[in-house]
Order: C-alpha cells, then structure tokens, then sequence
C-alpha cells in the first residue's frame, strides 16, 4: 500500500494524467530497471528523512522535560560530524553512481545482431522513423508511431536533424539523447501488448511540448503483416474525389516537403505521408487524425502548432475535401 500511495502522488505531482506515460508503471525489462533504481533512491532517502526526523524527536522531547545537557568533547563532536556527515553519505553516493551507472550500462546495452532495428531521427517537431532489415536495408519509413513486436527486443538508432532532442517511453525504456551528428543506440522490449505515449525530454525549441508518439506493441504477426504494408508504396486513387485529391497534393505545395510513395511526390523534409490514413495522430501526437482536424491542420497549422515548419495552405473548399479524401484513403 505505502508503494501504491507513493506512486499515485508522484503521478499527481509529477505527471500527467495520461497513465500510459508513467515511469511507475514499467511495462518492459529496461524500464522495470529504471522504476527499481527510483525506488531503491526513495527507500533509501525515507531513511535517512525517519532518522533525522526520530532524532529531532528526541531533542525536542528532551528540552521540553529540561533535561541535562550533555555536550560532547571536541573529538567526539568531530568524529560525529565526519562519520556522518562525510563518511555514510560518501558510501550512500557511491553506491548511487554506481547503480545509475549499471541501470546506463543497461539502457546502451548491445542486441543480438538479428535484432529489428528501427532508425528514428528527431525533428523540429516531429518524429522519422525507418524500419531496417538486419543488414541495414531500409525495409519501410513512417513517422510519429512506432510499432514493435511483443516480447521482442528492439534495437533502436537515434539521430537528429536539427538540434538535441530525447527519446523517452516512460513505461519501456530509459531516456536516450538524440544528437546531430552522432548515433546513439537504445532498446526496447515491452512485456504486454499496448499502445505506450512516449515524449521527447529535451527542450528542442517552441513546440517541444507537442513532440510527442506512441509506441504500439502487437503480436508479431500483426506486425510483419503492418510492416509489409508499410513498405508498399501508396495505393491508387479508387475514386475521382482521391484522384482529384492527389492531384491537388501535388500541384500544390504539399509535395515540396513531404512524400506519397508510388507518385512524384519524394521530399523528406517533413512527415512521410505514403500510409498517413492508417495513424492516429496528426503533428506528432498533437491532434486525432480525422477529416475535420486534418482540413482544420492543412489550413492553419500554425493555430495548433505555432512555429512548426508547416506552413498555412489556400485551398478552396472542394479542394480541400478531395485532398483530405485521397489522403485518408492511404491506409
Ligand atoms: Cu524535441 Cu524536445
């Protein structure tokens, strides 16, 4: 119970109310390691905090009932303050660094060579991500969600493309650094099937907040089949309205930065949009991906996500319609 209550008000404190998102309730190997060296620190602390807080008990107790003073000698006076005031902590501290340096030890740990590796790179303000068979051939992309096999360890690269960002699923792993220029590696393993939020924990500029994705674990046949479709480029317009709407992508300036795989549309510089029908987000976890709050993102971007690289689109209404069609469409 004392474990519960003091996970329930770290949680009211510290977190939001999203239960998915806390580091108190590991779901994976790597975090359970995360969430026992937190406990460890927090027994520990409690401690230290009951036996100050019994000694000044005492002290009070014995000046109310008058009681003799008994002052020390210098020595002893000495010996007290170094044993405990440089000695246990000292042991208590070492103790910690070296345990935090296991639990890192474990975040950076190397995977099995035919480990799934996923590549993300972190962006202002949104998530790439690129599955890689196990000779490093890149098999699919998508962005802002991930989806990893159950039970299974999952390598993952990070980079970055602009500035430091971090990656961290508080119920999977541990937080890992993303910075331009370098590769750092981390992995995951979740122990349940489940949809997990993750949030980027570096400050990377505006929209740092709304750097969020989730990471969906399903059975591995679930995510063969999901990655197969994944790598296929984009299906074809089945209607006139889609085949109005992809053309309206790509005559308008849409096509410039993102890309639909299968048409001419091939920028990378932002979100690839071959199979965005099939996620459930919009702008990195920011908006739930319908028509309604896909025309309304198109349109003003700038009124959800001020200062994202996604610039406001003069579109008429029926263009509109049809574009959010065909786009909908790409499952
Ligand atoms: Cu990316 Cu903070």
């Amino acid at each position: 119970p004392g474990t519960a209550w003091a996970s329930t008000w770290f949680m009211c404190i510290c977190l939001p109310a999203d239960a998915n998102q806390s580091a108190l309730q590991p779901e994976g190997p790597l975090a359970k390691v995360v969430a026992d060296l937190f406990w460890g620190m927090v027994a520990v602390g409690g401690l230290i905090l009951f036996i100050v807080l019994a000694m000044l008990a005492v002290a009070l107790l014995r000046a109310r009932n008058n009681a003799e003073p008994r002052p020390l000698t210098f020595t002893q006076s000495r010996n007290l303050v170094f044993i405990s005031g440089v000695v246990i902590p000292a042991l208590i501290l070492t103790v910690f660094v070296i345990s935090s340096a296991a639990v890192n030890r474990e975040i950076v740990a190397p995977m099995p060579e035919h480990a799934l590796t996923i590549k993300v790179t972190g962006h202002q303000w949104w998530w790439e991500v690129d599955y890689l068979d196990t000779e490093g051939n890149h098999v699919a992309k998508t962005a802002n969600e991930i989806r990893i096999p159950v039970g299974k360890p999952v390598r993952i690269a990070l980079e970055a493309s602009d500035v430091i960002h971090s990656f961290w699923i508080p119920q999977l792993n541990g937080k890992t650094d993303m910075v331009p220029g370098k590769r750092n590696l981390t992995w995951v393993q979740a122990d349940q099937p489940g949809s997990y939020r993750g949030q980027c924990t570096e400050f990377c500029g505006k929209q740092h907040a709304k750097m969020a994705f989730t990471v969906d674990a399903v059975p591995e046949e679930d995510f063969e089949t999901w990655l197969q479709r994944q790598a296929q480029p984009a299906r074809e317009p089945a209607t006139e309205n889609e085949t109005k709407g992809r053309q309206v992508f790509l005559r308008s300036s849409c096509a410039m930065c993102h890309a639909i795989r299968g048409t001419t549309a091939l920028a990378s510089v932002a979100p690839d949009l071959t199979h965005i029908g099939s996620r459930k987000t919009l702008a990195a976890g920011t908006l739930e991906n319908m028509p309604g709050t896909l025309s309304a993102w198109i349109l003003t971007p700038q009124s959800f996500k001020p200062g994202s690289h996604m610039p406001a689109t003069m579109l008429t209404g029926e263009d509109l319609g049809n574009l959010v069609e065909y786009l909908l469409s790409l499952e």
